[in-house]
Protein backbone atom coordinates (compact mmCIF):
# COMPACT_ATOMS: atom_id res chain seq x y z
CA UNK A 1 0.00 0.00 0.00
CA UNK A 2 1.59 3.11 -1.07
CA UNK A 3 2.17 6.39 1.42
CA UNK A 4 1.21 9.32 0.03
CA UNK A 5 1.20 11.34 3.16
CA UNK A 6 4.58 13.22 2.43
CA UNK A 7 2.66 14.39 -0.77
CA UNK A 8 0.82 16.93 1.62
CA UNK A 9 2.61 19.28 2.81
CA UNK A 10 0.26 20.18 5.77
CA UNK A 11 0.13 16.63 7.49
CA UNK A 12 4.05 17.22 7.95
CA UNK A 13 2.78 19.69 10.97
CA UNK A 14 2.18 18.83 14.37
CA UNK A 15 -1.01 19.52 15.81
CA UNK A 16 -1.07 20.29 19.60
CA UNK A 17 2.50 18.99 19.54
CA UNK A 18 1.23 15.30 17.91
CA UNK A 19 1.26 13.79 14.96
CA UNK A 20 -1.61 15.55 12.94
CA UNK A 21 -4.40 12.54 12.08
CA UNK A 22 -6.72 14.64 9.82
CA UNK A 23 -9.55 12.23 9.54
CA UNK A 24 -11.95 15.56 8.33
CA UNK A 25 -11.67 14.75 4.65
CA UNK A 26 -15.38 14.63 3.92
CA UNK A 27 -15.84 18.50 5.26
CA UNK A 28 -12.50 19.24 2.90
CA UNK A 29 -9.42 17.13 1.94
CA UNK A 30 -5.77 18.61 2.06
CA UNK A 31 -3.98 19.59 -0.89
CA UNK A 32 -0.75 17.62 -2.49
CA UNK A 33 2.08 20.25 -3.55
CA UNK A 34 1.25 19.92 -7.25
CA UNK A 35 -2.02 21.45 -6.52
CA UNK A 36 -0.85 24.03 -4.39
CA UNK A 37 1.80 24.77 -6.90
CA UNK A 38 -0.77 24.57 -10.08
CA UNK A 39 -2.47 27.59 -9.03
CA UNK A 40 0.55 29.52 -7.64
CA UNK A 41 2.35 28.73 -11.05
CA UNK A 42 -1.30 30.38 -12.48
CA UNK A 43 -1.36 33.72 -11.41
CA UNK A 44 2.84 33.41 -11.39
CA UNK A 45 2.83 32.73 -15.30
CA UNK A 46 -0.56 32.87 -17.15
CA UNK A 47 -3.11 35.36 -15.11
CA UNK A 48 -5.55 37.26 -16.80
CA UNK A 49 -9.18 37.13 -17.96
CA UNK A 50 -9.89 34.43 -20.27
CA UNK A 51 -12.21 35.57 -22.80
CA UNK A 52 -11.57 39.15 -22.59
CA UNK A 53 -8.20 39.97 -24.08
CA UNK A 54 -6.91 39.07 -27.50
CA UNK A 55 -3.07 39.32 -26.47
CA UNK A 56 -1.20 36.22 -25.31
CA UNK A 57 -1.24 36.53 -22.00
CA UNK A 58 -5.63 36.32 -21.68
CA UNK A 59 -5.09 33.54 -24.86
CA UNK A 60 -3.17 31.83 -22.17
CA UNK A 61 -5.55 32.17 -19.23
CA UNK A 62 -8.27 31.17 -22.13
CA UNK A 63 -6.73 28.40 -22.90
CA UNK A 64 -5.92 26.84 -19.30
CA UNK A 65 -9.62 27.89 -18.79
CA UNK A 66 -10.53 25.55 -21.59
CA UNK A 67 -8.40 22.70 -21.23
CA UNK A 68 -9.76 22.18 -17.20
CA UNK A 69 -12.90 21.50 -19.22
CA UNK A 70 -11.72 19.12 -20.97
CA UNK A 71 -9.73 17.41 -18.01
CA UNK A 72 -12.55 17.06 -16.09
CA UNK A 73 -14.98 15.94 -18.93
CA UNK A 74 -12.31 12.98 -19.34
CA UNK A 75 -12.14 12.30 -15.77
CA UNK A 76 -16.25 11.62 -15.66
CA UNK A 77 -15.79 10.74 -19.22
CA UNK A 78 -18.61 12.83 -20.05
CA UNK A 79 -19.33 13.27 -23.67
CA UNK A 80 -18.70 16.82 -24.51
CA UNK A 81 -16.93 19.30 -22.79
CA UNK A 82 -19.85 21.88 -23.36
CA UNK A 83 -21.89 19.65 -20.73
CA UNK A 84 -19.37 21.06 -18.11
CA UNK A 85 -20.23 23.96 -15.97
CA UNK A 86 -17.69 25.35 -13.66
CA UNK A 87 -19.27 26.44 -10.39
CA UNK A 88 -18.04 27.47 -7.12
CA UNK A 89 -19.10 23.78 -5.09
CA UNK A 90 -21.32 21.70 -5.74
CA UNK A 91 -23.84 23.56 -3.68
CA UNK A 92 -23.99 26.31 -6.53
CA UNK A 93 -23.98 23.49 -8.84
CA UNK A 94 -27.14 22.14 -7.35
CA UNK A 95 -28.93 25.81 -6.31
CA UNK A 96 -28.18 26.17 -10.11
CA UNK A 97 -29.97 22.55 -11.23
CA UNK A 98 -33.14 24.17 -8.66
CA UNK A 99 -33.51 27.61 -10.32
CA UNK A 100 -33.13 27.00 -13.90
CA UNK A 101 -34.07 23.48 -14.09
CA UNK A 102 -36.59 22.99 -11.41
CA UNK A 103 -38.31 26.42 -11.24
CA UNK A 104 -38.74 26.42 -14.85
CA UNK A 105 -40.16 22.87 -15.53
CA UNK A 106 -41.82 22.04 -11.96
CA UNK A 107 -45.28 22.71 -11.93
CA UNK A 108 -47.78 22.65 -9.47
CA UNK A 109 -49.08 18.94 -8.15
CA UNK A 110 -45.37 17.12 -9.97
CA UNK A 111 -43.41 15.22 -7.45
CA UNK A 112 -40.34 15.70 -6.42
CA UNK A 113 -38.40 12.73 -4.57
CA UNK A 114 -35.41 13.63 -2.11
CA UNK A 115 -33.82 11.16 -0.31
CA UNK A 116 -33.59 11.80 3.41
CA UNK A 117 -30.21 11.29 4.11
CA UNK A 118 -29.18 14.19 1.72
CA UNK A 119 -26.95 17.05 2.73
CA UNK A 120 -28.57 20.38 2.50
CA UNK A 121 -27.22 21.62 -0.45
CA UNK A 122 -29.09 18.75 -2.37
CA UNK A 123 -32.21 18.85 -0.11
CA UNK A 124 -33.01 22.80 1.07
CA UNK A 125 -33.10 23.59 -2.45
CA UNK A 126 -35.50 20.89 -3.73
CA UNK A 127 -37.91 22.21 -0.36
CA UNK A 128 -37.30 25.85 -1.88
CA UNK A 129 -38.88 24.90 -5.50
CA UNK A 130 -41.37 22.73 -3.75
CA UNK A 131 -43.15 25.96 -1.78
CA UNK A 132 -42.14 28.24 -4.76
CA UNK A 133 -44.38 25.78 -7.39
CA UNK A 134 -46.90 24.00 -5.27
CA UNK A 135 -44.75 20.46 -5.91
CA UNK A 136 -44.87 17.80 -3.31
CA UNK A 137 -41.86 17.17 -1.70
CA UNK A 138 -41.72 13.40 -1.09
CA UNK A 139 -38.85 11.66 0.84
CA UNK A 140 -36.95 8.43 0.34
CA UNK A 141 -36.15 6.53 3.75
CA UNK A 142 -33.31 3.92 4.15
CA UNK A 143 -33.30 0.71 5.95
CA UNK A 144 -31.77 0.20 9.49
CA UNK A 145 -29.10 -1.18 7.72
CA UNK A 146 -28.75 2.73 5.56
CA UNK A 147 -30.18 0.24 2.12
CA UNK A 148 -32.52 2.34 -0.16
CA UNK A 149 -34.28 -0.48 -0.91
CA UNK A 150 -36.37 -1.38 -4.20
CA UNK A 151 -39.68 -1.48 -2.56
CA UNK A 152 -38.75 2.27 -1.24
CA UNK A 153 -37.92 3.61 -4.35
CA UNK A 154 -40.44 1.91 -6.65
CA UNK A 155 -43.36 3.21 -4.04
CA UNK A 156 -42.24 6.64 -4.43
CA UNK A 157 -40.83 7.29 -7.93
CA UNK A 158 -43.59 7.07 -9.52
CA UNK A 159 -45.72 8.39 -12.59
CA UNK A 160 -45.76 12.30 -11.77
CA UNK A 161 -42.77 12.54 -10.10
CA UNK A 162 -40.42 15.34 -11.93
CA UNK A 163 -37.17 15.04 -10.15
CA UNK A 164 -35.25 12.54 -8.02
CA UNK A 165 -32.37 14.08 -5.89
CA UNK A 166 -29.94 11.67 -4.06
CA UNK A 167 -26.24 11.29 -2.88
CA UNK A 168 -23.84 8.61 -4.30
CA UNK A 169 -22.29 8.37 -1.21
CA UNK A 170 -23.98 9.65 2.10
CA UNK A 171 -21.74 12.51 3.86
CA UNK A 172 -22.66 11.52 6.69
CA UNK A 173 -23.71 6.90 6.16
CA UNK A 174 -21.06 6.87 4.17
CA UNK A 175 -23.66 4.44 2.17
CA UNK A 176 -22.82 3.66 -1.60
CA UNK A 177 -26.36 4.60 -3.05
CA UNK A 178 -28.03 2.85 -5.74
CA UNK A 179 -28.09 5.87 -7.67
CA UNK A 180 -27.98 3.94 -11.16
CA UNK A 181 -31.15 2.04 -10.37
CA UNK A 182 -32.68 5.58 -9.18
CA UNK A 183 -31.55 7.44 -12.52
CA UNK A 184 -33.12 4.53 -14.40
CA UNK A 185 -36.15 4.21 -12.13
CA UNK A 186 -36.48 8.19 -12.46
CA UNK A 187 -36.29 8.25 -16.33
CA UNK A 188 -38.87 5.74 -16.71
CA UNK A 189 -41.19 7.81 -15.58
CA UNK A 190 -40.20 10.67 -16.97
CA UNK A 191 -38.17 12.20 -14.08
CA UNK A 192 -34.94 13.31 -14.33
CA UNK A 193 -32.23 12.59 -11.90
CA UNK A 194 -29.80 14.99 -10.16
CA UNK A 195 -27.05 13.04 -8.18
CA UNK A 196 -24.74 14.78 -5.52
CA UNK A 197 -21.39 13.42 -6.36
CA UNK A 198 -19.24 15.63 -3.65
CA UNK A 199 -18.58 12.30 -1.21
CA UNK A 200 -18.21 10.30 -4.00
CA UNK A 201 -15.79 11.47 -6.36
CA UNK A 202 -12.64 11.11 -4.49
CA UNK A 203 -12.93 7.75 -3.59
CA UNK A 204 -14.57 5.62 -6.66
CA UNK A 205 -14.75 6.43 -10.91
CA UNK A 206 -17.57 8.38 -12.06
CA UNK A 207 -18.35 7.48 -15.41
CA UNK A 208 -21.77 10.07 -16.31
CA UNK A 209 -22.50 8.28 -19.61
CA UNK A 210 -22.55 4.81 -18.02
CA UNK A 211 -24.56 6.38 -15.08
CA UNK A 212 -26.94 7.54 -18.00
CA UNK A 213 -26.86 10.79 -15.74
CA UNK A 214 -29.19 14.02 -16.16
CA UNK A 215 -26.75 16.61 -13.81
CA UNK A 216 -24.01 15.48 -11.43
CA UNK A 217 -22.42 17.86 -8.97
CA UNK A 218 -19.09 18.07 -6.91
CA UNK A 219 -16.97 20.44 -5.60
CA UNK A 220 -13.60 20.24 -5.81
CA UNK A 221 -12.30 21.21 -2.04
CA UNK A 222 -13.28 16.80 -1.90
CA UNK A 223 -11.03 15.97 -4.54
CA UNK A 224 -7.80 17.56 -3.37
CA UNK A 225 -8.38 20.83 -4.92
CA UNK A 226 -8.91 24.28 -3.65
CA UNK A 227 -12.26 25.80 -2.20
CA UNK A 228 -13.90 27.81 -4.18
CA UNK A 229 -14.17 25.79 -7.82
CA UNK A 230 -16.89 23.03 -8.00
CA UNK A 231 -18.73 21.27 -11.21
CA UNK A 232 -22.13 20.89 -12.79
CA UNK A 233 -22.45 17.80 -15.13
CA UNK A 234 -25.47 18.80 -17.16
CA UNK A 235 -26.58 16.77 -20.11
CA UNK A 236 -26.26 18.77 -23.35
CA UNK A 237 -30.14 18.68 -24.09
CA UNK A 238 -31.35 19.55 -20.64
CA UNK A 239 -28.69 22.55 -20.10
CA UNK A 240 -29.52 24.02 -24.16
CA UNK A 241 -33.22 24.44 -22.83
CA UNK A 242 -32.66 25.96 -19.13
CA UNK A 243 -32.82 29.41 -18.89
CA UNK A 244 -29.68 31.16 -16.93
CA UNK A 245 -28.86 30.88 -13.30
CA UNK A 246 -26.86 33.84 -12.58
CA UNK A 247 -26.79 36.81 -15.50
CA UNK A 248 -23.90 39.06 -16.43
CA UNK A 249 -20.63 39.79 -18.48
CA UNK A 250 -19.83 36.58 -20.49
CA UNK A 251 -22.75 35.01 -20.48
CA UNK A 252 -24.74 36.43 -23.34
CA UNK A 253 -24.66 36.65 -27.12
CA UNK A 254 -25.97 39.89 -27.66
CA UNK A 255 -27.25 42.78 -25.31
CA UNK A 256 -29.16 45.49 -26.63
CA UNK A 257 -31.40 48.08 -24.77
CA UNK A 258 -34.63 45.89 -25.24
CA UNK A 259 -32.79 42.97 -23.72
CA UNK A 260 -30.25 40.37 -24.36
CA UNK A 261 -29.98 37.08 -25.90
CA UNK A 262 -27.76 34.58 -24.10
CA UNK A 263 -24.16 32.22 -24.99
CA UNK A 264 -24.46 28.48 -25.64
CA UNK A 265 -23.90 26.10 -22.41
CA UNK A 266 -22.04 26.18 -20.47
CA UNK A 267 -21.15 29.48 -20.68
CA UNK A 268 -24.75 30.71 -20.64
CA UNK A 269 -24.26 29.40 -16.66
CA UNK A 270 -20.85 31.01 -15.85
CA UNK A 271 -21.60 34.88 -15.73
CA UNK A 272 -18.36 37.12 -14.59
CA UNK A 273 -14.62 36.29 -14.34
CA UNK A 274 -14.22 32.90 -13.56
CA UNK A 275 -11.83 31.59 -11.12
CA UNK A 276 -9.38 29.98 -13.85
CA UNK A 277 -6.42 29.88 -10.72
CA UNK A 278 -8.54 27.11 -9.23
CA UNK A 279 -9.75 25.36 -12.26
CA UNK A 280 -6.20 24.73 -12.98
CA UNK A 281 -5.60 23.38 -9.64
CA UNK A 282 -8.54 21.12 -10.07
CA UNK A 283 -7.38 20.24 -13.43
CA UNK A 284 -4.01 19.30 -11.77
CA UNK A 285 -5.88 17.58 -8.43
CA UNK A 286 -7.73 15.31 -10.78
CA UNK A 287 -4.50 14.17 -12.72
CA UNK A 288 -2.66 13.87 -9.35
CA UNK A 289 -5.89 11.28 -8.91
CA UNK A 290 -5.41 9.16 -12.20
CA UNK A 291 -1.46 9.33 -11.36
CA UNK A 292 -2.47 7.03 -8.11
CA UNK A 293 -4.94 5.26 -10.10
CA UNK A 294 -8.54 4.01 -8.76
CA UNK A 295 -7.18 0.82 -8.06
CA UNK A 296 -4.71 1.85 -5.71
CA UNK A 297 -7.21 4.26 -3.83
CA UNK A 298 -9.60 1.90 -3.52
CA UNK A 299 -7.35 -0.76 -2.03
CA UNK A 300 -5.68 2.02 0.49
CA UNK A 301 -9.40 3.37 1.45
CA UNK A 302 -10.56 -0.08 1.97
CA UNK A 303 -8.12 -1.05 3.80
CA UNK A 304 -8.85 1.94 6.20
CA UNK A 305 -12.35 1.37 6.55
CA UNK A 306 -12.13 -2.41 7.14
CA UNK A 307 -9.74 -1.40 10.30
CA UNK A 308 -11.34 1.09 11.13
CA UNK A 309 -15.06 -0.50 11.32
CA UNK A 310 -13.69 -3.33 12.97
CA UNK A 311 -12.02 -1.82 15.75
CA UNK A 312 -14.82 0.65 16.76
CA UNK A 313 -17.02 -2.31 16.65
CA UNK A 314 -15.02 -3.68 19.87
CA UNK A 315 -15.97 -1.04 21.98
CA UNK A 316 -19.35 -2.02 23.55
CA UNK A 317 -21.01 1.44 24.10
CA UNK A 318 -20.34 2.35 20.12
CA UNK A 319 -23.57 2.79 17.81
CA UNK A 320 -21.69 2.92 14.48
CA UNK A 321 -24.70 4.55 11.34
CA UNK A 322 -25.20 2.64 8.48
CA UNK A 323 -24.04 -0.82 7.07
CA UNK A 324 -21.15 -2.86 8.67
CA UNK A 325 -20.04 -4.08 5.49
CA UNK A 326 -17.21 -2.37 4.43
CA UNK A 327 -17.72 -2.84 0.84
CA UNK A 328 -20.95 -0.95 1.03
CA UNK A 329 -19.15 1.93 1.92
CA UNK A 330 -16.73 4.84 1.06
CA UNK A 331 -15.09 7.09 2.91
CA UNK A 332 -16.90 8.06 5.71
CA UNK A 333 -18.11 6.05 9.53
CA UNK A 334 -19.98 8.14 11.83
CA UNK A 335 -20.65 6.91 15.51
CA UNK A 336 -21.49 7.53 18.99
CA UNK A 337 -20.00 6.28 21.79
CA UNK A 338 -22.59 6.29 24.53
CA UNK A 339 -24.27 9.51 25.58
CA UNK A 340 -21.14 11.53 25.53
CA UNK A 341 -21.67 14.24 23.03
CA UNK A 342 -19.95 14.06 19.51
CA UNK A 343 -18.10 17.71 20.87
CA UNK A 344 -16.44 16.15 23.77
CA UNK A 345 -15.72 13.29 21.65
CA UNK A 346 -14.11 15.34 19.10
CA UNK A 347 -12.33 17.94 21.72
CA UNK A 348 -10.24 14.55 23.48
CA UNK A 349 -9.52 13.48 20.00
CA UNK A 350 -8.13 16.88 19.14
CA UNK A 351 -5.59 16.80 22.10
CA UNK A 352 -4.16 13.44 20.60
CA UNK A 353 -3.63 15.63 17.29
CA UNK A 354 -7.17 13.26 15.50
CA UNK A 355 -9.30 15.66 13.55
CA UNK A 356 -12.69 14.07 13.04
CA UNK A 357 -16.63 16.29 12.59
CA UNK A 358 -19.01 16.50 15.24
CA UNK A 359 -22.49 17.66 15.02
CA UNK A 360 -25.43 17.21 12.62
CA UNK A 361 -23.44 17.44 8.99
CA UNK A 362 -25.62 19.78 7.28
CA UNK A 363 -27.69 16.87 7.67
CA UNK A 364 -30.49 17.08 9.91
CA UNK A 365 -33.35 15.47 8.53
CA UNK A 366 -31.34 12.68 8.33
CA UNK A 367 -30.23 13.02 12.66
CA UNK A 368 -34.27 13.24 12.74
CA UNK A 369 -34.97 10.12 11.31
CA UNK A 370 -32.21 8.75 13.44
CA UNK A 371 -33.20 10.18 16.40
CA UNK A 372 -30.47 11.93 17.11
CA UNK A 373 -28.94 15.40 17.67
CA UNK A 374 -25.63 15.07 16.14
CA UNK A 375 -22.98 12.44 15.91
CA UNK A 376 -18.77 12.08 15.14
CA UNK A 377 -17.61 11.34 12.06
CA UNK A 378 -14.11 10.53 10.78
CA UNK A 379 -13.43 10.53 7.27
CA UNK A 380 -10.89 9.43 4.96
CA UNK A 381 -8.26 9.76 2.24
CA UNK A 382 -5.85 8.57 -0.11
CA UNK A 383 -3.30 10.69 2.70
CA UNK A 384 -4.05 8.60 5.70
CA UNK A 385 -2.63 5.00 6.99
CA UNK A 386 -3.24 1.90 9.08
CA UNK A 387 -0.95 4.08 11.64
CA UNK A 388 -3.92 6.75 11.55
CA UNK A 389 -6.41 4.32 12.42
CA UNK A 390 -4.89 3.12 15.70
CA UNK A 391 -4.16 6.42 16.58
CA UNK A 392 -7.37 7.15 15.95
CA UNK A 393 -8.42 3.94 18.00
CA UNK A 394 -6.08 4.69 20.84
CA UNK A 395 -7.95 7.93 20.98
CA UNK A 396 -11.25 6.58 21.28
CA UNK A 397 -10.43 4.64 23.70
CA UNK A 398 -9.06 7.44 25.93
CA UNK A 399 -12.22 8.96 25.50
CA UNK A 400 -13.93 6.11 27.03
CA UNK A 401 -11.90 5.87 29.99
CA UNK A 402 -11.42 9.63 30.34
CA UNK A 403 -15.72 9.45 30.24
CA UNK A 404 -15.84 6.60 32.85
CA UNK A 405 -16.99 3.80 30.14
CA UNK A 406 -14.13 1.52 30.91
CA UNK A 407 -10.40 1.27 29.80
N1 LIG B 1 -20.29 18.83 3.13
C1 LIG B 1 -19.21 18.80 4.05
C2 LIG B 1 -19.36 17.75 5.12
O1 LIG B 1 -20.12 16.82 4.98
C3 LIG B 1 -18.84 20.13 4.59
O2 LIG B 1 -18.68 17.85 6.12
Amino acid sequence: MKNLRADFPILSNLENGERLVYLDSAATAQKPLCVLDAEREYYLRDNANPHRGVYDLSQRATQIHDDARETVRSFINAGSADEIVFTQNASEALNLVAYSYGLEFIKSGDRIVVAVSEHHSNLVPWQRVANKTGAELIYLYPDQNGHYTDEELSSKIIPGTKLVAMAQVSNVLGMINPVSKVIKMAHDVGAVAVIDCAQSIPHMRIDVQALDADFIAFSGHKIYAPMGIGVLYGRYGLLDKMPPFLSGGDMISQVHESGATYAAPPRKFEAGTRNVGGEAALARALSYVESIGWKEIESIEDSLMKAALEGLSRFPEIEIYGSMNPEERKGVISFNIGDIHPHDVATILDAGGVAIRAGHHCAQPLMDYLRINSCCRASFGVYNTLEDVEIFLDNIAKVRSWMGLGS
